[in-house]
């Protein structure tokens, strides 16, 4: 018990709301500024300690293994081209290790993550959505490891969302106690006016392996999908479980709104592009038409 090993990153959906540019590739490949959304999942696993990846995957989504593969012949001749950089930034995931799993069937965000238990064992592990894009420089994931640590009980991260979108979200009911919920429900998608709360679930989990066997008895819920949520209201009656609400900004980068903002901010932040890129919105909003 303490150490999370590995991070399941389910990549199996159709990404619907990227039509058409989801049409023939995964919707987690979108770039964000130049990384594909679920890199972004990935460094952040790593940044907290986690080089194991289970991703479950689904029709079309190829790219996704391709992308975290050593690519011999592109490294080879940035080598022989001098370009270091280029080829730092390419291999710099190479020693994280990664499965992939195929979801044969659309069944729900519960569904894909039942899928990777053989992988994951006995051991806790965390789980990642990558289209909830986490302020890189905000330690969401290490908290709620740690937190883990000293309860041994599943952690999920929160954030408050408007009372017109919780329709949308997993909804949890709860205690907050020292800054931590200590969580007594938990609803998928409850229709507006009948949330418990507005606290929303983001995507962000540690949980323990005892999910799996909730998993595999809930029946289809919200969407007629197995839901994940589902699972962790049947948990929460046998066991505590806690919820963080989450500090840092957060972008829904599965709606494209929440894709642009993100862009946005990520490219403001970059040094390479930032200062640039700045000075074209000031450029584009300040100057008097
Ligand atoms: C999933 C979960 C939901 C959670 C959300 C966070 O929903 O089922 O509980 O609040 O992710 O992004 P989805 O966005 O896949 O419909």
């Amino acid at each position: 018990m303490g150490v999370i090993r590995k991070t399941v990153l389910p990549a199996a959906g159709l990404g619907t709301r990227f039509l058409p540019a989801t049409k023939a590739s995964p919707k987690e490949m979108l770039p964000l500024v130049d990384k594909p959304l679920i890199q972004y999942a990935v460094e952040e696993s790593i940044l907290a300690g986690i080089e194991e990846f289970v991703v479950i995957t689904g029709k079309d989504k190829r790219a996704i293994e391709d992308h975290f593969d050593s690519a011999f012949m592109l490294e080879e001749r940035l080598k022989s081209t001098g370009k270091d950089k280029m080829l730092a930034e390419i291999t710099k995931l190479n020693h994280a290790s990664f499965a992939y799993i195929r979801q044969r069937q659309a069944l729900g965000l519960g569904h894909a993550i039942l899928c990777a238990r053989p992988f994951v064992g006995d051991e806790a592990f965390a789980v990642i959505l990558s289209d909830d894009v986490i302020d890189p420089d905000y330690p969401l994931l290490r908290k709620m490891i740690s937190l883990y640590k000293k309860t041994a009980s599943p952690v999920i991260a929160l954030e408050e969302v408007p009372d017109d979108r919780v329709n949308r979200y997993g909804i949890v009911d709860g205690e907050l106690a020292d800054g931590v919920f200590e969580i007594r429900d938990l609803v998928e998608k409850p229709p507006i006016g009948r949330a418990p709360s507005n606290l929303a679930i983001i995507g962000r989990y540690i949980l323990t392996q005892d999910v799996f066997d909730h998993l595999a008895k809930v029946k289809p819920g919200a969407g007629g999908e197995i839901q994940l949520t589902d699972a962790l209201r049947s948990l929460a009656k046998k066991r505590p479980i806690f919820g963080i609400p989450i500090k840092g900004k957060r972008f829904d980068a599965g709606e494209k709104l929440g894709f642009l903002e993100a862009t946005v901010e990520l490219s403001l932040r970059s040094p390479e592009l930032g200062p640039a890129f700045a000075e074209y919105l000031r450029k584009r909003f300040c100057t008097p038409a």
